[in-house]
């Protein structure tokens, strides 16, 4: 295992240890630090821990099933109590980009319907700035291109103006959600005013949903690959 693997597991690890109780509805993020938490998660149950679990993603459900958790749709679950999820960065505000697993639509919808919502992460997701990540747009198949020149206008109102953004998987084979909908990830750099952005994008028509997730996660829990974890508060 790479040191950042031995963060990913130990933050999984920690969040179900610490935060999972009896009789839970869990919302289950995704990507390979959800993996290990999900996989600590199966162990809890195996051993008798009685919780439910709502899948963030097509893969998820099947690797939370496998492991022996219980998953329900969202619907039937109503109101989550928590929900564990990774983010592709995380700043001292919590803000987060997510999507770098194409499942940010699932996992915005998952984590608005949660009471809670700690992100777990490694130490190289912690940044002060967003953006150095591309930050995903899902957006509809149909008229991709109308949608992607509004995205490009907004961000150079923005002061982003020539930043690449680019069909996730290339345009012969764009990479699918589990919703059916394609990726534009754009090259930003850094993102001046966050909130400002994550909600003008989604008035854009194509838009469906994007990867800024600003005022979502209550905590966040860090991996270090040493094996211990270690909480940041939010500041500002
Ligand atoms: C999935 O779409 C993402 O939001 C993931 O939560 C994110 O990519 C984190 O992935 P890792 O835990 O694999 O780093």
């Amino acid at each position: 295992m790479t040191p950042q693997d031995i963060a990913k597991r130990a933050v999984g690890m920690a969040a179900v240890e610490r935060l999972v109780a009896p009789g839970m509805k869990l919302g289950l993020g995704s990507g390979s630090t959800s993996e290990w938490m999900v996989r600590a998660l199966g162990e809890r149950v195996r051993a008798g821990l009685d919780v439910v679990g709502v899948a963030t993603s097509t893969g998820t459900a099947t690797l939370a099933r496998e492991v022996g958790v219980r998953v329900i749709e969202l619907d039937e679950a109503g109101e989550l109590d928590l929900t564990l999820d990774g983010a592709d960065e995380i700043d001292h505000r919590l803000r987060m980009i997510k999507g770098g697993g194409a499942c940010l639509l699932r996992e915005k919808i998952v984590a608005a319907a949660s009471r809670r919502m700690v992100a777990i992460v490694d130490e190289s997701k912690v940044v002060t700035t967003l953006g150095a990540f591309p930050l995903p747009v899902e957006v509809v198949r149909f008229g991709w291109r109308s949608t992607r020149k509004h995205v490009l206008e907004l961000l150079a109102r923005h002061g982003m103006k020539g930043r690449e953004v680019s069909l996730r998987g290339g345009e012969d084979d764009p990479l699918l959600t589990d919703s059916g909908h394609v990726l534009l990830d754009c090259r930003l750099g850094a993102i001046a005013d966050p909130e400002a952005l994550e909600r003008e994008l989604n008035r854009i028509p194509g838009v469906v949903e994007n990867g800024l997730f600003c005022s979502f996660a209550n905590a966040v829990l860090v991996g270090r690959p040493d094996g211990t974890t270690r909480e940041i508060a939010p500041t500002g």
